[in-house]
């Protein structure tokens, strides 16, 4: 499954129509990345970008101009010519032919022209949108752009408001269409596959990074690539948020928490699982995995259209404490310990985020009162509690010290209810429990 043309043409009508008469939208691709000498970093479009055009080549920049009556707009994009010596070198690409036969541009310009033809496209127009702030080097684009229109109209017929253009990109890229959550329902069961294997291959003394290439091999097999840094983490290393080392062996009577998750044609899964190294919960693990999961489950509950984006943190928080307070590891009044949040010492972070073509994708969380926004059909997010007890936290007995759980599920608010995308992996205490015994 991929997206079509006609999905990308929709969205920038959509984007047109928002902009209203005589505007320019310009927005640009990510840059390349070296990681060293020759070799770079594989390159990933720009999110917004590749949502507005579907073109996955490095250096392009994409225009789309309204007319007065904002009847009609142009799409132009500025991408690589077509060049046999450097095609044998670095690939395939689309050139200007492709931009409009394969991309649907009305208008397809060497990127090296950019500069040059930029200009007549911005004389007169009121508006220009684009990503204030996101690219130093972009910022410092458009400048030298508008003086150069500036000197060429002599002042006159130049742009006179520079809006932001994510607010528009990013409140679009907030709902999620049929086709976009059929994406998320791949990345999310090949991310969930991934889960099962690690479950199944773990072993005690296996190193941390060796559980995680488990994982990569699922996501290899599908050609995907994981949508950030996997977290390997065995035993206290779950306690560090975002444990990225994976250089440990994992040790036999530990948890090992896994947050690991691919992307499929450029949307995000975001899974975390914690179970036992050697297959079988001892009874501090599974006490406080219990609390955890009832946790998770009551917050993807909350998950309901027309509820506070908060509430399932503020579900999820509640059961936390209340789990603390039963087991012994804090003292106190249950009202009192969420009044002052004391709790963070063991829970400090958000409860989700929302998820889509960024891990943390983009999209406002409140609304412009400042007030949490409500959930609305086809708003994806996360849903992740986790108890972290630190190694040294001498309130506790010494046998809780060092747990660190984490469950995380991706959800859709729909009519009917919330919707799990990653529920082809177990994370109950039993079918864990019966998944690795079976993988003895
Ligand atoms: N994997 C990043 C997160 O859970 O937010
Ligand atoms: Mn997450
Ligand atoms: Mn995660």
């Amino acid at each position: 499954m991929k997206l079509s043309q006609a999905d990308f043409q929709e969205r920038r009508d959509r984007l047109a129509e928002q902009m209203g008469p005589n505007s320019i939208a310009i927005i640009a691709t990510s840059p390349e990345v070296m990681r060293n000498g020759d070799a770079d970093y594989k390159f990933r479009p720009d999110s917004s970008f590749f949502y507005l055009t579907g073109f996955a080549e490095p250096e392009a920049v994409a225009v789309i101009e309204t007319d007065e009556t904002s009847q009609n707009y142009t799409y132009s994009l500025f991408c690589r010519e077509r060049n046999r010596e450097m095609e044998i070198w670095n690939g395939y690409r689309a050139g200007i032919d492709g931009a409009i036969d394969d991309y649907d541009a009305d208008e397809a310009y060497a990127i090296d022209l950019l500069d040059e033809e930029i200009i007549a496209k911005i004389l007169n127009k009121e508006k220009v949108f684009y990503r204030i702030g996101q690219r130093a080097d972009f910022d410092a684009k458009l400048s030298a752009w508008t003086k150069k229109a500036n000197d060429a109209g002599r002042g006159f017929g130049v742009p006179t408001t520079f809006m932001q253009l994510d607010q528009i990109l990013n409140e679009m890229r907030v709902f999620k269409s049929a086709k976009e959550i059929e994406l998320m329902q791949i990345a999310s069961n090949i991310s969930a596959e991934a889960h099962t294997r690690a479950m199944q291959k773990v072993r005690p003394e296996m190193m941390e990074y060796a559980l995680e290439a488990e994982l990569n091999y699922i996501f290899g097999q599908n050609g995907c690539v994981p949508s950030y840094n996997s977290i390997v983490g065995g035993g206290e290393n779950a306690c560090i948020l975002h444990y990225v080392e994976n250089n440990k062996p994992l040790k036999d009577g530990d948890l090992v928490l896994i947050d690991a998750a691919c992307e499929y044609e450029y949307y995000a899964s975001d899974i975390t699982r914690t179970f036992p190294v050697n297959g079988k919960f001892s009874p501090e693990q599974k006490a406080l995995y219990q609390v955890v999961l009832d946790a998770q489950i009551a917050a993807i509950d909350a998950v309901q259209i027309g509820h506070s984006y908060k509430e399932p943190h503020n579900v999820a928080v509640r059961i936390l404490v209340q789990g603390l307070l039963d087991l012994g590891l804090m003292q106190g009044d249950l009202e009192q310990i969420i009044e002052s949040e004391s709790y963070r010492k063991s829970y400090m972070h958000g409860t989700g985020h929302l998820l889509g073509m960024d891990v943390h994708d983009v999209g406002a969380y409140k609304d412009e009162n400042g007030q949490w926004r409500a959930y609305e059909a086809g708003m994806v997010v996360t849903v992740e509690p986790g108890l972290y007890i630190a190694p040294d936290d001498e309130s506790v007995d010494e046998k809780w010290r060092g747990i660190g759980i984490r469950i995380e599920d991706d959800i859709v608010a729909t009519e009917n209810g919330p919707l799990i995308l990653t529920k082809n992996v177990v994370k109950s205490i039993e079918d864990i429990e019966a998944l690795m015994a079976q993988s003895k």
